[in-house]
């Protein structure tokens, strides 16, 4: 399945991110290597996504998407990260809990990177789970093109899986000739967000793969589109969903069906266990909702003679070293986002701007990643625990994610919500939803929408950990 091809670190040679053969290609270090060493070069690829070269994407190597990132949970991590590009960029990874000088957002952590500057990323993951990298910087054109990719903390414990098959879900924008078309428009980013026009998974309009029959298949899939909310159904199979956004549930929920599709927002990630039919030749389909049609993302074929095995088979995952927040103690912060239209748009310096404001935190569109002492939204105490309340006031969704600390998704004025840990909450029409967090990474982190046309209209800004 998957290209287990190992690379030879630490020589400080620089290890394109080519060699690799699937649409899921992989990166990945020696097994027997606890660091991850990776060179990665931002640069400009075509690839076939229908039938025709699609070109002027944005990827780490010529001709192919953006490799999955393997590393180990509790190992040091490196990533020499270089811009091939003549637009300036920044690599930001998404849902790791890092020291905040790596988290990759431009003017608040790092200058942005100018053509063939390189950044050297460094960290040592404390949990495991589906994560994902994209840029921070040039966001909405690098990433339209194609720049997402999944990242993967490999855990201490060893759950043996057969086989595992990350899914990165994206949308393109092309015309009928597989070229893209103008990526964003006003009137998305001051409603409900572009849509593309091609749905993919792993940069096909559907992937194949195969798996052992009877094995046992760990599928992660990655909603890395800047617009979309996917709605994940699964034909009737075998499995349960065992993760939400990099984070064990404690009790597994039942697979998702075209009546009650899993939402994955723009972010977010789930973690699916399946048994593989035992029969040769069966295919496990994984769809995303239109309305009342169901899309086909993915289909997984099983192969070879069954391997027999059970979903208890598998030892249940162990949770990641994450804090919990004391609810009695927890002091309470709203924030509110809405819509406040106007003229002049945002200073992102040299990381992209659109024309206009659309969206705002509590009122005060953010003015701007360029612009100097903006101030955060809140400071919160290191070590101290927080509720903060997410009110919704558009009728718009919005797909709210803090970065450098994981939080709990407590409860919603709408839904019925099964608490959760989580980087990134949906916020759907006037939805008012409560996280809890520990204050427990100091830092300067940026809390914003993950439309990523809302964020650079004005809903984005920082929390600060002192
Ligand atoms: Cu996935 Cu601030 O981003
Ligand atoms: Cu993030
Ligand atoms: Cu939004």
């Amino acid at each position: 399945m998957m290209d287990r091809r190992k690379f030879m670190v630490g020589s400080g040679t620089a290890i394109a991110a080519s060699a690799v053969g699937l649409g899921a290609a992989s990166l990945q270090s020696s097994k027997s290597a606890a660091s991850t060493r990776v060179a990665l070069k931002l640069q400009k690829a075509r690839y076939k996504i229908n039938t025709v070269f699609t070109e002027n994407m944005v990827s780490l190597s010529p001709d192919r998407p953006p490799p999955v990132i393997w590393m180990d949970q509790y190992a040091p991590f490196a990533a020499d990260v270089t811009n091939g590009l003549s637009e300036y960029t920044a690599m930001h990874w998404h849902g790791i809990r890092l020291p905040n000088k790596m988290d990759g957002v431009p003017y608040l952590t790092q200058l942005p990177l100018g053509q063939n500057d390189t950044y050297h990323y460094r960290f040592t993951p404390d949990d495991a789970g589906t994560y994902w990298y994209h840029p921070h910087c040039m966001t909405m054109e690098q990433m339209a093109r194609g720049l997402t990719g999944v990242l993967i903390v490999r855990e201490k414990d060893d759950p043996k899986f057969d086989a595992d098959i990350p899914i990165n879900l994206r949308d393109f924008r092309l015309k009928s000739d597989d070229q893209f078309t103008q990526l964003f428009t006003m009137k998305g980013a001051a409603r409900g967000g572009t849509k593309g026009t091609v749905i993919t998974a792993n940069w096909r309009k559907e992937y194949q793969e195969s798996a052992p029959a009877g094995g046992l298949v760990r599928l992660r899939l990655v909603a890395s589109d800047p617009t979309r909310n996917y709605k994940i159904a699964m034909a009737k199979s075998d499995g349960k969903v065992i993760a939400l956004d990099g984070h064990p549930l404690s009790k597994p929920w039942s697979l998702p069906t075209e009546a009650k599709p899993l939402i994955l927002s723009p972010g977010q990630r789930a973690d699916i266990a399946l048994v593989m039919p035992r029969e040769e030749g069966k295919e496990i389909v994984i769809s995303t909702m239109l309305g009342q049609r169901a899309r086909t993302l993915s289909r997984i074929r099983s192969k070879g003679s069954s391997l027999n095995r059970k979903l208890n088979d598998l030892r249940p995952l162990k949770p990641n070293p994450l804090s919990v927040p004391d609810l009695k103690k927890a002091e309470l912060h709203e924030f509110v986002f809405g819509w406040s239209p106007d003229e002049n748009g945002p200073n992102n310096g040299l990381c992209g701007s659109m024309e206009f404001t659309f969206w705002s935190i509590n009122r005060k569109p953010w003015p701007g990643d360029a612009v100097k002492d903006t101030g955060p939204l809140l400071t919160m105490k290191q070590g101290r625990s927080y509720v903060l309340r997410l009110r919704n006031e558009s009728p718009n969704h919005h797909p709210i994610h803090l970065h450098g600390m994981t939080f709990i998704t407590l409860r919603s004025n709408k839904r019925k919500i099964t608490p959760t840990w989580s980087d990134t909450v949906l916020l759907g029409r006037n939805e008012t939803v409560e996280i809890a967090v520990v204050a427990d990474n100091p830092g300067d982190w940026a809390f914003h929408c993950h439309v990523i046309e809302h964020q650079k209209t004005g809903l984005a800004g920082f929390v600060r950990v002192e």
